[in-house]
């Protein structure tokens, strides 16, 4: 039986990306092999990996001064390749601190010897919030934010306007609505949310920033490499791109790109936060209204106790992946791209039921 999945990552694939990738599996292209068979370096295997980014770059409309790479190593080693390329040794840098991915990129900061310092962070309130103020140091290389906080449940509805370069860990907001890219210098997104699988970050940077990069960088840190040679420096994750390849083409085709799949995530969001709304406190939200996130909802129930059953009888009626992040418990509903409004409903319906039966 396929489950409704609202794990918070890796998360829900579209089944009908699935199934191509499926039917590719012995055979892709009639090469006679799959596609993480085949050379990196076949004709073939470049034509898709260019086909992913052509088709990328229309999808966020992106033009000639965006360079666009596959990189490895996650978001995670995002937060030291932004640190690495753009402040290096006591380079100072901005950020804000939303949640635990923002405070782990501010401390590779520091682990990548660079001096970074806290324009904004809403710690003293259990990053129940996006902050509003911002105390930026013009002097500074860049502002790094993370759009959308996974963990917490917050999202920026609109995003700071900032006196230095904006970069964003974009990882579990990315391609899930329009971006006014022309406020961003980089922007970076693990696949594994609404992209595809683990295994590929991708990245968009503008080409002056990267012309200003610095040069003391291994070879696979170095955002001109990776740009140089068209994400090909090493082998590649051949299947990761193929995998987000399929998802940009269903994306773009069949739901109808960035503004129609931002309208699918509010209805579906809206839905679910008006059933904790109107639970009479059973359902609990834990993000403050006017930050709440459109693809994490993050809530829990009145004990522990309950979280558990919630989880467990959630699990048996096929809807799984609904507990909080380890850090902070709970519950989350994770509602990526792949997630539909009808699998929303039957969660809200279980809810409903739950909260009849256990209420
Ligand atoms: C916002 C955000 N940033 C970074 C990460 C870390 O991503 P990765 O596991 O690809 O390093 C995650 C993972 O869930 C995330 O949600």
């Amino acid at each position: 039986m396929r489950m409704l999945n609202f794990n918070g990552g890796p998360g829900a694939l579209p089944i009908p990306v699935l199934e191509e990738a499926a039917r590719d599996m012995l055979d892709w292209r009639g090469t006679g092999m799959s596609v993480m068979e085949n050379s990196h370096r076949a004709k073939d295997v470049i034509a898709m990996a260019a086909e992913a980014e052509a088709d990328l770059r229309s999808i966020l409309g992106l033009g000639e001064e965006w360079a666009v790479i596959f990189c490895q190593g996650g978001a995670s080693l995002q937060f030291a390749m932004v640190v690495l390329n753009f402040a290096g040794p006591g380079g100072r840098c901005d950020y804000i601190n939303t949640g635990m991915w923002s405070t782990k990129a501010y401390k590779e900061a520091r682990i990548c010897g660079a001096n970074p310092r806290l324009a904004a962070t809403s710690e003293s309130d259990d990053f129940n919030h996006i902050p509003e103020v911002f105390d930026f140091d013009p002097e500074a290389k860049y502002v790094h934010i993370t759009a959308n906080n996974t963990v917490r449940g917050t999202q920026y509805r609109r995003y700071p306007k900032t006196p230095t370069p904006l970069m964003a860990d974009m990882s579990s907001e990315f391609l899930s609505r329009p971006v006014e890219m022309d406020r961003f210098s980089l922007v970076y997104a693990g696949a594994q949310k609404n992209v595809g699988p683990a295994g590929v970050t991708i990245v968009a940077l503008r080409r002056e920033l990267a012309d200003r990069a610095r040069l003391d960088v291994p070879s696979m840190l170095s955002y001109p490499i990776y740009i140089k040679n068209e994400s090909m420096y090493n082998t590649p994750p051949v299947w990761s791109i193929y995998v987000a390849g399929l998802t940009f083409k269903w994306l773009k085709n069949t739901i109808g790109g960035l503004q129609a799949v931002a309208e699918l995530n509010r209805v579906k969001a809206e839905t679910l936060y008006q059933a904790l709304d109107q639970s009479g406190g059973f359902y609990l939200g834990t993000a403050r209204p006017d930050s709440r996130s459109h693809m994490n909802v993050t809530f829990h129930l009145p004990s522990q106790e309950l979280n558990d059953r919630f989880k467990k009888e959630a699990k048996a009626a096929g809807m799984d992946g609904l507990g909080g992040h380890r850090s902070v418990g709970g519950l989350r509903a994770s509602l990526y791209n792949a997630v539909t409004l009808d699998d929303v409903n039957k969660l809200v319906e279980f809810m409903r039921e739950f909260q009849r039966t256990q209420g």
